[in-house]
Order: structure tokens, then sequence, then C-alpha cells
């Protein structure tokens, strides 16, 4: 049997089996955005996932469909489609994690922080939804410019007054996820025992993976650590000049926004020792926002990890990513608080 085929069989089985056990409990997760490039191969990979009994899928449009036909799959979640602002309520309601990939995505040539006229405005309404229908439910932000867009998110869940920083995270996956893969590839270690931090933000130069960290260890040279430090940094850039005009890492980022998910619910849920970088709100550095190791737990957040040690390579990286940081998070703060 193909490996693809056999995980998602097993995955199925692990879903029935968990049906059947009644204490697991019953978790609503949201995917705003279901019907794009990312969203819907999210919404199959949540569809698998034995820890959700309700899936919603909301986007502006096209959500019956990919609803429709996700539901069929034979495993533990009902799935309910939703389409327009007037379903924004209802698609919301009862979530415990809602996941954002709602806005516009990357075409050769653009920065992430092009992206922002756009996705800030989308996302200031999602999430001034979030605090009215679901104030309480972790927040897991995939939309771009990150660096920007959660302290966007912050800001609009502190003016109504339901701000937990707890539960707002960026996702910042599909970095480690590009981390582990290039590091097992010149390493020559098995890519499945990979772990390798990645800190920082989301967006070129403030993207700092800490491969001094990295398990299995390796004896790389400067040189290698250089050219995989690079291609981590510009890892979603290779995507969008390979699709050329056609959007940015959709297969991969649902895969990596299905793990971190993952790894929130089994926190709510109370599994101990589950941690994961994630852009977060943070006093590990001078900036309000950092990502980092996070461990989380029943409430979201339980203790955001410090950076451990640093190469002076890392260290020259994280004076290097601080002023764009900075900047980027300044920039999501003051369009919060000026429209
Ligand atoms: P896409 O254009 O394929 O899909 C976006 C979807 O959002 C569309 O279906 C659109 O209808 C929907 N949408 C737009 N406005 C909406 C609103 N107000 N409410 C609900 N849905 C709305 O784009 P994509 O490739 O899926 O990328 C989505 C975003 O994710 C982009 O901003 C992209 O840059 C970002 N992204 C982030 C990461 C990461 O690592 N965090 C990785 C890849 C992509
Ligand atoms: C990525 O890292 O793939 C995403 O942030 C999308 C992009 O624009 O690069």
């Amino acid at each position: 049997m193909r490996p693809s085929m056999s995980l998602i069989r097993s995955a199925s089985r692990v879903a029935r089996r968990t049906y059947s056990t009644e204490s697991v409990p019953q978790r609503k997760v949201a995917v705003l955005g279901a019907g794009g490039g990312i969203g819907q191969p999210l919404a199959l990979l949540m569809k698998l996932n034995p820890l959700v009994s309700h899936l919603s899928l909301y986007d502006i449009a096209g959500t019956p469909g990919v609803a429709a036909d996700v539901s069929h799959i034979n495993t533990r979640s009902e799935v309910k489609g939703y389409a327009g602002e007037e379903h924004l309520a209802a698609a919301l309601e009862g979530c415990d994690v809602v996941i954002i990939p709602a806005g516009v995505p990357r075409k050769p040539g653009m920065t992430r922080d092009d992206l922002f006229n756009i996705n800030a405005g989308i996302v200031k309404s999602l999430t001034t939804a979030i605090a009215k229908y679901c104030p309480h439910a972790i927040i897991n932000m995939i939309s771009n410019p990150v660096n920007s867009i959660v302290p966007i998110a912050s800001e609009v869940l502190k003016k109504a007054g339901v701000y937990d920083e707890k539960k707002l995270f960026g996702v910042t996956t599909l970095d480690v996820v590009r981390a582990k893969t290039f590091y097992a590839g010149k390493a020559g270690v098995p890519v499945a025992e990979v772990n390798v931090p990645v800190v920082g933000g989301h967006a070129g130069v403030t993207i700092l993976p800490l491969f001094s960290q990295a398990t299995p260890k390796a004896n790389l040279s400067n040189d290698y650590i250089e050219a995989l430090t690079k291609r981590t940094q510009d890892g979603g850039t290779e995507v969008v000049e390979a699709k050329a005009g056609k959007g940015s890492a959709t297969l991969s980022m649902a895969y990596a926004g299905a793990l971190f998910a993952d790894a929130c619910l089994k926190g709510l849920n109370g599994v101990p020792d589950v941690v994961e970088c994630s852009f977060v709100q943070s006093s590990i550095t001078e900036l309000p926002f950092f990502a980092s190791k996070v461990r989380l737990g029943k409430n979201g957040v339980e203790e955001v990890l410090d950076l451990g040690p640093l190469s002076d390579y890392e260290k020259e990286g994280l004076e290097k990513l601080k002023p764009e940081l900075k900047s980027s998070i300044e920039k999501g703060i003051k369009f919060a608080n000026q429209s």
C-alpha cells in the first residue's frame, strides 16, 4: 500500500475508533476562507481529525459545494457550509478553534506586506465577528502578512473587551515544516525524526530557523547552515515563483495549518507537553509579538518558552530581524486603531 493511502486509512480507522469513545470532548472548528486554495485541503484534513466533532466551513462564496463534498467522508465530524456574511454568526457560534486562511495570496514580485491593504480589512471584520459570536475561541491566523495581521486582531479583540493573549496565534508552522524538510535533506537524517525551532516572525529575514538546536545533530558547515537559513526564509517565495502567478503555498500550508490546529485541540483536551512554534504575544524579547516555542494547554498558551542558546550567526539574525518585525507589528496596531 502507498504511504499516503495507508495514512488516510489509518486516520479514518482512528476517527471511527475515537468517535465511539465518549471521553473525547465535542469540539467545533471553523475554517474562514474555506473555499480557497488553502481552505479546501485544510477542510479535508480537519475532516480527517478525530478530535473535531463539528466542522464549520465559511467563505464569502462557494462553501456549500466544498461542505457537501467533504461531508461525505465517513469520519466523526458533522460538516456545515456557510456562504456570505449573513451566515457568519451561525458559522462561528460555539466554536472552540477558528482557523483563518481568508484573504489574497502573493503573486511573483510581491512581498507579504503588499497584501496588507486587502487582507487587513478582511481579518479585521472576521475578528470583529469572532469577538461577538465566539469570544472564547482559539484563533489560528494564517492570512498574510502574519506579522501585522496578529497585532490587528489583538487590537480588535481588545476594543471589544474580549482579548485573551493566550488564545491568539499566528500560524508559523509552515516555516518549521520547511526547516525540517530542508535540514533532513542536507543532514542526511530521517525527516520524521527532525526537530528545528523557527522563531521571530513570518516574512523574509524575520523567519529565523535555529539550526544550532536541530535534532538529530549533524555537523553541517557554516555555509550549509547559511544556505539552509536562506532557503527557509525564502520558502514561500520559492513556491510563489514556481506557481508563476497562480498563488502561493496551499497544500503544504493546509498540512501545516492542520498540524497546528491539531496541537491546539490536543492542548484544549488536556494532552500534556504539546509544544509548537507560533507567533504570539510575548515578553521573551523587547517586541510585543514574537514566534517561539509555545506550550499549549486547556486555555491556549500555557507557557511561551525562551529562545535557548543561540549560535553567533543566529544572534546576528535575531538582531537583524527586530527592526522589520517591530515596524510590521506597529503597522498592524496603527491600522486597527485608525480605521
Ligand atoms: P485563495 O485566494 O486561494 O483563498 C482565499 C479565500 O479567502 C477565497 O476563497 C476567498 O473567497 C476567501 N475570502 C476572501 N475574503 C473573505 C472574507 N471576508 N471572509 C471569508 N473568506 C474570504 O488564497 P490562499 O492561497 O488560500 O491564501 C490565503 C491566505 O493565506 C493568503 O493571505 C496567503 O498569503 C496566506 N498564507 C499564509 C501562510 C502562512 O504560513 N501563514 C502560508 C500560505 C499562505
Ligand atoms: C508562505 O510562507 O508560503 C506563505 O506565507 C505564502 C507566501 O506568500 O509566501
